[in-house]
């Protein structure tokens, strides 16, 4: 069964939100790597104890990957048993129109940041037959408002059927999209949803989700209301 020996476990925007939720609960059976743009002594105190940090700022895609890679071999790592590549942005685009610099740094963060990545963490992941998570949105089949991330992350659903197929036999491939969660994301896409929060789902219970879907390497697999309903957050594989 998966999940029976320790496992060595990259997550990109691991000091925030659902990639810092997935870390705290995997933190006591796995060994982890997080990054993000922050510095280290920015994200000291609420990283889980034992967890390495690397600075990887997906605002230059190509320098995100090779500080990851770079990252993985510092901490001592000769291969990734999960890459979980979660970081990721998005903008309300004001009247319907995204602005140039908004369409840019969505793309450049969410996808071809993760494209690029993705490409240089695969002979780490190869080595130890692992799996690579992408973590895209339901928002990949459109949503109003925000265009350039809808976008980006349809974009991240056809990158993880092509290399699912691809690197069959290598790594696993696999996408998960995410319903509405109570993270930060929609206060620093300047969308406030009112009351509608209420019913977004707590980040503990979305983290559970990921961390059964993962141990699964279904694909793609949507983590809705519906999912944790059937039990999504409780029940399943564990990683
Ligand atoms: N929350 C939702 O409702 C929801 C729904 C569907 C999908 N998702 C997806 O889930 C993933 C995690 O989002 P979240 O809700 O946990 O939001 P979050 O709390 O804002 O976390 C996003 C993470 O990505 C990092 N990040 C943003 N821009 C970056 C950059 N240029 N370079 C490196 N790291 C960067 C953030 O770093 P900082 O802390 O420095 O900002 C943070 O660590 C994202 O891919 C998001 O699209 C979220």
């Amino acid at each position: 069964m998966i999940g029976a020996k320790p496992r060595r476990i990259l997550i990109t925007g691991g000091n925030s939100g659902l990639g810092l939720a997935l870390a705290q609960k995997l933190a006591r059976r796995h060994s982890l790597l997080l990054s993000g743009r922050k510095s280290q002594t920015e994200v000291a105190e609420i990283l889980p104890p034992g967890a390495g940090y690397v600075v990887a700022d997906h605002g230059d895609p190509e320098m995100s990957a090779r500080a990851l890679v770079r990252g993985v071999r510092d901490f001592g790592w000769d291969g990734l048993d999960n890459a979980v590549l979660n970081a990721g942005t998005g903008f309300v685009a004001v009247g319907g129109v995204d602005s140039t610099d908004a369409i840019r740094q969505t793309l450049d963060v969410n996808l071809l940041a993760v494209m690029l990545q993705a490409q240089a963490l695969y002979p780490l992941l190869r080595k130890s037959s692992g799996t690579l998570s992408l973590i895209g949105s339901v928002a990949h089949k459109g949503s109003a408002s925000i265009p350039a991330y809808a976008a980006s992350k349809a974009g991240l659903h056809g990158l993880a059927r092509a290399l699912r197929s691809e690197w069959s036999g290598d790594i696993s491939v696999q996408v998960l999209h995410p319903g509405p969660a109570k993270t930060d994301m929609h206060d620093k896409a300047g969308y406030d949803p009112g009351r509608m929060r209420a019913l977004f789902l707590a980040p503990d219970d979305v983290a559970a989700m990921m961390a059964s879907a993962i141990a699964a390497r279904r694909s793609p697999v949507t983590l809705s209301w519906v999912k944790y309903l059937n039990g999504g957050a409780y029940t399943g594989r564990r990683l």
